[in-house]
């Protein structure tokens, strides 16, 4: 046992030699001191050596074991080493390059105008107010007077939650929420997304509509043109083609639509604006009596008028885009161009 002893320690050692990598001296290791291995193998011919001998046989077995698990801990450190020394020799690290810089992201279209629309309302002193976009079908459309089954309710596609509960297609239910909670004077405007069951180059299933309402003691129909023409004239700039269009609106009385000259094909007629010439960016007009009673207030005593705009239908005429759509693609070749 002794000689078997001494012939396997000699076989380790000559096998640790030609050893230079990391995996294989794990192997031979498991190979000669594993629960398996030759080691192990050699304690179990213990139980036939001599009860006197077996002492001296256990120390010299564990000897062996011990030096054996010596070396190769220090060939593992070895082998530590030298790997780090041949990096360190081999991988070059340039520290005068240039980094890589993360691409800068640019703020949307739409995000751009909406402030720019926000900030020249505010300018002429209308306070922002918000509003939920799951409305209910009480605030979306029966106080802004328009019952369930009427005709009127065909002119928004609308996507119903439940019978009750909408996706609210208008920014107009705001006006009923701050009404019920202010007394006049009032004057918001309610920037928020809208959605309608609608889909070309002029429409999408959500949008972005800036509601205007403005409500005290003898408001007229020259007030609301006022404000509007000041408004068009500061985001288009002066020069641009505009008209108001008599229209209808169960909330307003009398109602109006603004068109805006189409710029894609200059008034000529194209597939944006329908052959018309012309592109229609909001609907506005006196607020109906029948609006002020289901809030409360006497329609004898004030007057207001309202108005919602199309925030991506001015986007597309500021920049000349002729397909809504292409908002909501998030190509980053079309966003990038809006810096
Ligand atoms: C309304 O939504 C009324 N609430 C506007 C209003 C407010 C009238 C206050 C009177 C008083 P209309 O459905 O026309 O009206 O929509 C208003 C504007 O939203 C349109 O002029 C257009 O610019 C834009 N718009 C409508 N549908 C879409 C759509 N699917 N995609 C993009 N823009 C749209
Ligand atoms: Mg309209």
């Amino acid at each position: 046992m002794q000689e078997k002893l001494e012939e396997v320690k000699k076989q380790a050692q000559a096998e640790l030699g030609g050893i230079s990598d990391e995996v294989s001296l794990q192997n031979l290791k498991a190979k000669f001191l594993g629960r398996k291995g030759v080691i192990t193998e050699i304690l179990k011919g213990m139980k036939d050596v001599s009860p006197e001998d077996r002492p001296k046989m256990g120390q010299l077995i564990n000897e062996v074991k011990t030096g054996l698990e010596k070396q190769f801990d220090e060939k593992s450190v070895q082998l530590k080493e030298e790997k780090k020394k041949k990096s360190i020799a081999e991988e070059k690290l340039d520290v005068t390059l240039p980094g890589r810089s993360l691409p800068v992201g640019t703020k949307h279209p739409v995000s751009q105008v909406m402030e720019e629309v926000i900030s020249i309302f505010e300018k002429m002193g209308f306070e922002v107010a918000e509003g939920p976009e799951i409305e209910t079908d009480y605030y979306n459309f029966e106080a802004l007077n328009i019952p369930k089954n009427h005709p009127a309710r065909d002119m928004q596609d609308t996507f119903y939650i439940s019978d009750d509960v909408v996706l609210r297609t208008h920014t107009s239910p705001v006006q009923i929420r701050v009404m019920e909670k202010e007394e006049p004077p009032i004057k918001i405007i309610a920037p928020g997304r809208v959605y309608r069951c609608d889909s070309d180059v002029s429409h999408t299933p959500m949008f972005h509509q800036v509601e205007g309402l403005l409500v005290d003691k003898n408001i007229t129909f020259g007030d609301l043109k006022g404000v509007l023409t000041e408004f068009l004239g500061l985001i288009f700039g002066e020069g641009i083609g505009v008209r108001f269009r008599p229209s209808f609106f169960p909330f307003t009385e009398p109602s109006a639509e603004v068109d805006i000259e189409c710029v894609i094909c200059d008034g000529k007629g194209c597939r944006v604006c329908k052959e018309s010439g012309w592109l229609e960016i909001l609907g506005c007009g006196m607020v109906d009596p029948e609006v002020f009673k289901s809030v409360n207030y006497d329609p004898e005593i004030y007057s207001g008028f309202a108005f919602g705009m199309g925030i991506e239908r001015i986007t597309m005429l500021k920049f000349g885009i002729n397909d809504i759509r292409l908002f909501f693609e998030n190509d980053i070749r079309f966003l990038k161009q809006f810096i």
